[in-house]
């Protein structure tokens, strides 16, 4: 199996969802949500492949870096490459039910597994889809990452509890989902945090935290100054505000700002190893991947996801070979043309 077959049967599979492009920009797809697109115009989607797509690199091969090492560790794990799965839920209403959410978790956290590396799992307006991402998250005797919506406090601290209980690695909360929605409707509320609520919460627990969903500095200071672990810089694949920069466009100024206090981790239009380099140079520790690696579940399940996460890493490789990096502390703005 290579990744022509995977996309070939999830281009089927999806029909009606995700029309499986060439270049997984977010223009075909623009405002379709329930879905895989972003959101409104699509804009912020877009921006976020575009900001990388505009960054050109710096050939270099008169050097000594043969066998670049991408091996790093992160959260206590070890991993193969500076890859995690974005959590991602709702596969029935976004990706047309290829699969249940319970099949989906347990995809995404073995099939990373197995490439090296360590999945995210989602909350969403089911309970359900949280569930499912803890119990695929436990029988992998605690290796993943469960993400929590910003819930009302005291639903996040029984939610922390549930994560603690399943063994998981780290905790982490997408506050950009502040305005979902489908949340409301369902009887989940959701909302904005202060630094005092944030502060609460990573206190409860003393597993690391990380908060997702950072596009300005002083929003990563304030997750800093609240005790976070680590930030995700990242718009949501374009899916919660329209018209939101690309975050390779503003991840420089937050890696600038906080990056020696907590790890820096970034997604949006990430698609290829070089897109990795890319983001690494910009000052990230590491990247999530979203919406490839649901193709890749649908395309072949766990093993697509196990292949399409290799795939990456043999890419960021081969460019860490072509830019002249030995080891990911090497990636810097030096190889950004
Ligand atoms: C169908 C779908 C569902 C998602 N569900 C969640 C979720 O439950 N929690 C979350 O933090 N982010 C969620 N996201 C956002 C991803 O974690 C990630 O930020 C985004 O997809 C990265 O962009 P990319 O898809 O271009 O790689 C979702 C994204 C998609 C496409």
């Amino acid at each position: 199996m290579n990744m022509q077959m995977v996309r070939e049967v999830a281009r089927e599979k999806l029909k009606g969802y995700c029309r499986v492009c060439r270049e997984c920009n977010g223009r075909a797809c623009a405002g379709e949500m329930p879905g895989m697109g972003g959101v409104g115009t699509g804009s912020a989607f877009e921006n976020n492949y575009d900001a990388l797509a505009a960054l050109r690199i710096n050939l270099r091969t008169l050097h000594s870096a043969k066998e670049p090492n991408t091996q790093t560790s992160m959260f206590g794990h070890v991993l193969s490459a500076p890859i995690l799965a974005a959590p991602m839920t709702g596969i029935s209403m976004n990706a047309g039910g290829i699969m249940s959410e319970q099949e989906w978790s347990e995809a995404v956290v073995q099939g990373s597994l197995k490439a090296g590396m360590l999945a995210m799992v989602g909350d969403g307006p089911n309970p359900q889809m949280f569930a499912s991402g803890l119990e695929a998250i436990k029988k992998a005797g605690g290796q993943g990452i469960p993400f929590i919506k910003p819930r009302n406090n005291e639903e996040v601290f029984r939610y922390i509890a549930m994560a603690e209980e399943a063994g998981a690695q780290a905790i982490g909360m997408d506050v950009d989902a502040a305005g979902i929605i489908p949340m409301t409707l369902a009887g989940q509320p959701v909302g904005p945090k202060t630094k005092d609520d944030l502060k609460k919460i990573i206190s409860r627990t003393s597993l690391p935290f990380i908060v997702k969903g950072v596009m300005t500095s002083d929003e990563a200071e304030i997750a800093a100054e609240a005790g976070a672990a680590a930030v995700v810089v990242s718009n949501h694949g374009g899916r919660v505000l329209d018209y939101t920069p690309g975050t390779a466009e503003v991840l420089q100024e937050i890696a600038a700002s906080v990056k020696d206090r907590v790890t820096i981790l970034v997604d949006g239009g990430v698609r290829t190893g070089i897109d990795v380099l890319k983001m690494m140079a910009l000052g990230a520790d590491g990247v999530l991947v979203g919406r490839p690696l649901l193709m890749a579940a649908a395309g072949a399940g766990e093993e697509g996801i196990t292949l399409a996460l290799e795939t990456m890493a043999k890419e960021l490789k081969q460019a860490m070979i072509l830019t002249g990096c030995a080891k990911l502390e090497d990636i810097n703005l030096d190889i950004i043309f």
